[in-house]
């Protein structure tokens, strides 16, 4: 496990520190958000979960993609690093490209002060042990609060964003300056933890105290050139906490219908997950034994093929 010292004192972060004018000035999407806003429906949480059949209930082997269309289009090739390609378009690209769940990350520096800030560049990657990932940008002014509690302190609760928290959250991405504390702005209600010092957020459906395992430089070739770079968080769970009416009986699952999540489709885009279907695995051997699967003609040697 790595040690935790305070983040200022390594070079690769003196190099990350270097250069002063940030790269990311995000423009707004409209002159006048209040009128789009106004123009547009009230938002209804009480609308149900609805199941569909999925796209192509008669998908055969070999049938590829249920809409054609992207085989009669052309596809524009970009190069990330193309010659006056501004950073903000490969962002703005990314973010609508990659729909990603958005996290409320709780932590608190070594000398109390405690922090909220929400991250979408946030993945689940495995289950034994429950590892999570959260992506930092890089900033040429100073790391994020949170990054540097998390190195500081090894801790964080983590919680996944429902859609009633959305305003909140949004919030608490506002630039306070280090030692200034989130939660009382976001009006939302702290609840103690089990093995980290940070409090989990008490409105949250499903919370997830970790231990940081890794804080990754993601510098491949920044630094050399004075830019500011980004880090990624691995981070271990060690107690998950669910509402009480969101967790099934078995203590498994977690009812969609309660916990609402959303996810971030772009820099101000969300959506929600209320249209939803069901696509059971297939096993291997059980589409052989199918005939009608048709997967058969498509293995070289059957008898090889089954597990
Ligand atoms: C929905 C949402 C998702 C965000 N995701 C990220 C992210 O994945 N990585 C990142 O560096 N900043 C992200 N931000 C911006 C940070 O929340 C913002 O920089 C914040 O001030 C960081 O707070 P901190 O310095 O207290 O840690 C996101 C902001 C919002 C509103």
């Amino acid at each position: 496990m790595r040690k935790f010292s305070p983040i200022t004192s390594t070079a690769s972060n003196q190099a990350r520190m270097s250069s002063t004018k940030s790269p990311f000035e995000l423009k707004p999407k409209y002159a006048d958000f209040k009128k789009v806003q106004a123009s547009r429906p009230d938002f209804d949480s009480t609308l149900p979960i609805t199941y569909t059949k999925n796209p192509d209930p008669d998908w055969k082997y070999g049938k590829g993609s249920s809409d054609s269309s992207s085989l009669e289009k052309g596809h524009v090739e970009i190069d990330p690093y193309k010659d006056g390609r501004p950073m903000i378009s490969n962002y703005k690209l990314l973010v609508s490209g990659v729909p990603r769940p958005v996290s409320f990350v709780s932590t608190v520096s070594k000398n109390g002060t405690r922090n909220l800030a929400p991250f979408s560049y946030f993945q689940v990657v495995d289950h034994d042990p429950p590892i999570f990932v959260i992506g930092f940008s890089g900033r040429a002014e100073r790391p994020k609060d949170t990054m540097r509690n998390l190195v500081e302190t090894g801790e964080c609760v983590i919680s996944v964003v429902s859609e009633h928290m959305i305003e909140a959250v949004n919030a608490t991405s506002l630039d306070v300056p280090f030692g200034q504390s989130e939660w009382e702005f976001s009006g939302m209600h702290p609840a103690s933890s089990s093995t980290v010092k940070a409090e989990r957020v008490k409105e949250a459906v499903f919370s997830v105290e970790g231990k940081l395992l890794e804080m990754k430089d993601l510098d491949y070739g920044h630094a050399k050139l004075g830019k500011p770079f980004g880090s990624l968080a691995i981070i271990q769970a060690t107690r998950f906490w669910v509402r009480e009416d969101a967790l099934g009986e078995k203590g498994e699952e977690i009812d969609l219908s309660v916990m609402r999540p959303l996810v971030q489709l772009g820099g101000i885009q969300y959506g929600r997950v209320r249209e939803t279907f069901e696509l059971p695995r297939p096993s291997l051997a059980n589409e052989l034994a199918a005939k009608s699967s048709g997967l058969e003609r498509f293995l070289k040697e059957k008898e090889q093929a089954l597990p």
